[in-house]
This record gives C-alpha cells, structure tokens and sequence, in this order.
C-alpha cells in the first residue's frame, strides 16, 4: 500500500504531509447544498441533524491532518456526521513507535474535536497487521514478551479514551480471504488465542467500551463472511468479550452484497448477540465515472443503509471518507475513484441525496 510508504514520515509530522496532492488546492468552491441555519425546512437538513431526530448514528472517517487545515472539510465533518473514525490515527504503527514511546497528539485532537461537537467515536484499530510496527516485526520477542506488549498497548490506548471512545475494532482483518487465519506477527509468536487477549485486554482497560471484530468482503454470505461468523461464534461461547462485527464494506458496482444477503448476515450474527456496524462503505467507480454509474452508486448506498437501519442489529452507519477529494481509494486501487458522497468541490453526489431520502423517509414512517 502505497501511504505505508508514508507512514515514517507520518510518525514525525502531521498526517497532513501524506495526504494526497490534491489536498493542497485551497477550497474555493461552495458548501454543500445544505445547511445548518435554525428553521430549516426538513428537506434542506444535513444528514446528521435528520439522523440525531431518529437516535441513528452516521459518520465517516476522518483524517486529523486535513481536519486541521481545511475549514471547508472541518466545517462539511461537524455539520454532517454524529459518529467519526480516525483514518490512520489510532493504528498501532502511528501511536506506539518505539517500544517506550506513544504519540498520542493527533488521536487527542480527533478525540477533542468530537467531544466539543458532540459527536461519538469508534476506536479504529488495535490490531491490524499493515500497521504492525517494525520494531515488534523485527524485536525477536518471545510469546510471553509479546503478550505484555499487547496488554500495555492495549491499557496505554484503550484506557486513555475510557469513557471517551464507545467502540473500539479490538481487531481488523484477521481472517484471509479464503477464511483462514492471517498470518501475523502475533498469531506466529502467540497462537490463536491473540484474539480472545486483544478483546479481553480491552474489555479490562475498558469495561464499557462495545468491542468489535471488523472486516471486510464478509458483508454478504460466502466463505470469508462463514469464517468471519465462525470465528465470532467461538469467541462468544468461550466468553471472550465481544460485542459485535464490524462490515467494511468497500465495494464497486459489480461486486457488493445484495439487501438480502446483508440482512442474512446481520440477523445471525444478531443471533449470537452481536451488534453490527457498517464501519468503512465506499462504492469505487471505474475512472472516469458516467452520471448512470453514479447513479447505480447511490442505490448501492440506499440499499446499504436502508437495510442497516430496517435491522435492529445494525447500530451505526459509517463510511471510509466523504468526500473525493480526500481519498483512500485512488492510491490503493488504480483506475478507481469517484468513492464518496461529495464530489472532490463537496459537492453532494446521488449517494448523498439517497441517503437523505431514507433519513427522511424514516422520519415519515418511523
Ligand atoms: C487505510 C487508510 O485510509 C489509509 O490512509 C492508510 O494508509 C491505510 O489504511 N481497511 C481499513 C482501514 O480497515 O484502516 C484502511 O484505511 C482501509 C481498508
């Protein structure tokens, strides 16, 4: 992945210094057509004020380094969205750099920023293994040793947002895509049972904190989404602490799951009484995109969240960025963009209306 190339310098400076080049343009266009004025008509309200009346939580992820420096991104998160993700913030690599060494100042700002505009935040990530720092890659440490490293990365960062942080995805894409456990510098030193110490570490650093497991192409049914399910079934009847799934989500106009399959899986991981989040949707368009496929991207959206919200289960609608100007998606996937809800001026998509539509429609007929 081509921003690991950026992740040393990222740990010296500001995220702003990796973002993409475009992030440089001075913003010079017009707000979205919406806002949050008192005495709006119902129809030009944002997403998040229509979501705050429904109890429904919606967010995005959110870059600090942009968030610093771009009124027009900062202004567009607060009046949108009630629920932020920090996109790089919080990995394991970006907060703990040396053995003895935490920086916490961007995750703070992000922490602080929401908490003065009353927003939640999902923890986002304490595991995931592009983001294994190479100090524990290379520390030859024995399982012991890596077991307390786990324990006091876990207390050091779940324990300083007690309270503050309502969910954390304890571990992120631990399972490959043909179902089998991936392998890692923690599953090689410790075993298995990596996972159930991760969730139970974060459980003791915060005992009310919802614990997560998040993946991705495990939306749907198939074999990754079994194995996924599977896995947490195990840790639910060995009583490992964990409180839901977490759905990425990142899909393209051929391959997404259907309304049905999603809601298939939501009700039997219900079942084992687990919530779901949708926690990084993105619908990444062939390049460049014509008005039917942006068209067919914001049915993608609708049926997302409207099965999100037609399932008690599913508690909380998250996408990975909001607007094409700052985007994961070209970096990663060449050839692909056009991911988001707003365009690269802010400018709302069919994706954005479509969603407005099932908040409003909700509203109507609760
Ligand atoms: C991505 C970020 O968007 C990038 O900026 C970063 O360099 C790499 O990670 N699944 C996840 C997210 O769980 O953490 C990833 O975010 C996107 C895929």
């Amino acid at each position: 992945m081509k921003h690991w190339a950026c992740l040393t310098f990222l740990l010296i400076i500001a995220t702003a210094s990796c973002t993409p080049s475009s992030a440089t343009s001075s913003p010079t266009t017009p707000s979205p057509a919406v806002s949050t004025e008192p005495g709006l008509a119902i129809e030009t309200m944002p997403l998040r004020q229509l979501a705050d009346k429904q109890g429904i939580l919606i967010g995005s992820q959110v870059n600090v380094g942009i968030l610093r420096y771009d009124d027009k991104y900062t202004k567009t998160v607060k009046q949108e969205f009630n629920v932020l993700v920090p996109e790089v913030e919080m990995k394991f690599a970006f907060l703990h750099q040396a053995k003895e060494m935490y920086y916490f100042r961007d995750s703070d700002y992000l922490v602080d920023f929401a908490q003065k505009g009353n927003m939640k935040v999902r923890g986002h990530t304490l595991l995931w293994h592009q983001f294994d720092p190479e100090w524990i890659q290379t520390g030859n440490f024995t399982k012991g040793e890596l077991i307390e490293i786990l324990r006091d990365h876990i207390n050091a960062v779940v324990g300083r947002y007690k309270g503050r942080i309502f969910a954390w995805d304890v571990v992120n894409e631990g399972i490959n895509d043909d179902g089998t456990l991936r392998d890692t510098v923690w599953l090689r030193s410790i075993g298995p049972e990596y996972i159930d110490l991760a969730f139970q570490f974060a459980h003791n650093a915060d005992p009310d904190a919802t614990l997560f497991y998040n993946d991705y192409e495990a939306e749907g049914l198939g074999a990754k989404a079994d194995a996924v399910f599977a896995l947490v079934k195990s840790l639910r009847e060995r009583n490992v602490p964990i409180n839901g799934v977490g759905l990425q989500l990142h899909v393209t106009l051929n391959e997404h799951p259907s309304a049905e399959e999603l809601s298939a899986n939501i009700e039997r991981l219900s079942k084992l009484g687990l919530i779901v989040h949708i926690t990084e949707m993105d619908v990444r368009l062939h390049q460049p995109a014509t008005a039917d496929e942006l068209d067919a991207q914001a049915q993608i959206f609708k049926d997302v969240f409207e099965t999100c919200l037609s399932e008690k289960a599913c508690q909380a609608f998250i996408m990975w960025g909001f607007t094409d100007k700052y985007s994961w998606i070209k970096d990663v996937y060449p050839g692909f963009g056009d991911a988001h809800i707003l365009d690269n001026t802010y400018k709302p998509k069919p994706a954005y209306y479509v969603l407005k539509e099932v908040l409003l429609g909700k509203i109507s007929s609760p």
